[in-house]
């Protein structure tokens, strides 16, 4: 941990319900992989969490859980850095001062805080502001890769504005961060409308796998995933979004190409088709739900202390130098 010698990566995860399939093909997978190469943080962004109306019992309970799930699934904590962004407080103080030389108009063209309110979250402070708070997290640690998904490229973009600004005006403390999304990363969309993303924000259960979900659930849902009439296994986005996002699943969950998989199921029928893809799942998920299920809520605090520690302490060094380079350096 903390070699520099290697490239530093920074991701966060906003820790709301449960981690599903999509985040686990999608990304979190790619964190456990990410550690071989890289210096790697990891990051529970419970500040964040609270932009959106939010009941405080649960938001503790959700650090606690996505923590656990992330173990489970790979992130070394003798690796990585695995905290909650609210033990580290120079977050807070470097977006305000990100914030400082922030124009409103790069803020008013963001399209989450448009989506979000559009659904009817509260326009607060904190919501319009939030890609400040992430262009903070990113750079406290001056990190040079942030593994993202496609949504988020906009957020990137401020950072790497931001840092730019920074450095332009207060000097060169910041490399600009690159968004990275690794090749192994699949696109899983809703099992129920699927030319969704498959979504913890989605209100139909059935429309997503849960990480630790029972591999009964993970069959029924999978069966009953919306496909289309005509009988032909084949990828094509368009015209068969459900049976290609099948593909896409058993593709990320076994290493076999999409092409490989065709030509074994073509011809074999929708139900065969489902039930396999059904029999991958729960072998992928089966050794994260196990190791989930031992994990002790204690050790898991533990983890996320002994980490926060050591991230203040990198934060702490940074903010030295922002401090000086901004004039106001601690006596
Ligand atoms: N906005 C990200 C999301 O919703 C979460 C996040 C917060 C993040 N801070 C970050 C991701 C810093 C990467 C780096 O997915």
């Amino acid at each position: 941990m903390a070699d520099q010698t290697r490239p530093r990566i920074f991701s966060g995860v906003q820790p709301t319900g449960n981690m599903h399939l999509g985040g686990y093909l999608g990304a979190f997978r790619n964190w456990a992989r990410l550690q071989d190469e890289y210096d790697t943080i990891y990051c529970i962004v419970d500040l964040h969490a609270m932009t959106v109306e939010y009941d405080p019992a649960e938001l503790a309970a959700a650090r606690i859980e996505t923590a656990k799930v992330l173990i489970a699934l790979g992130v070394d904590p003798d690796r990585s850095l695995l905290y909650n962004q609210s033990q580290v407080p120079e977050h807070a103080e470097l977006a305000w001062i990100l914030g400082a030389m922030t124009p409103m108009g790069v803020l008013n063209r963001m399209t989450q805080f448009k989506d979000k309110t559009a659904r009817g979250a509260s326009p607060n402070l904190g919501l319009y502001s939030y890609p400040v708070l992430m262009a903070a997290d990113i750079l406290l640690y001056r990190a040079n890769l942030v593994p993202v998904g496609d949504d988020q490229r906009q957020h990137i973009e401020v950072t790497r504005d931001l840092a730019e600004r920074f450095n332009n005006r207060f000097g060169e403390i910041f490399p600009i961060p690159e968004g990275y999304i690794p090749e192994t990363s699949a696109r899983v969309m809703s099992l129920t409308n699927p030319t969704d993303k498959m979504s913890k924000s989605d209100p139909q259960e059935k429309s997503r796998i849960d990480l630790t979900d029972e591999p009964d659930v993970i069959r029924k849902r999978i069966r009953s995933a919306v496909t289309d009439s005509d009988p032909e296994v084949r990828f094509d986005r368009e015209d068969k979004p459900g049976i290609s996002n099948l593909l896409e699943i058993m593709s990320a969950c076994t290493g076999r190409s999409i092409d490989n998989l065709v030509d074994e199921y073509a011809h074999t029928g929708y139900g065969i088709f489902k039930d396999a893809v059904a029999d991958v799942v729960i072998e992928e998920l089966a050794p994260i739900k196990e190791a989930h299920d031992a994990l002790d809520d204690g050790d898991v605090r533990a983890v996320l202390h002994a980490s926060g520690i050591k991230g203040a302490e990198m934060a702490a060094a940074t903010m030295d130098l922002v401090r000086a380079a901004t004039g106001v350096k601690r006596f």
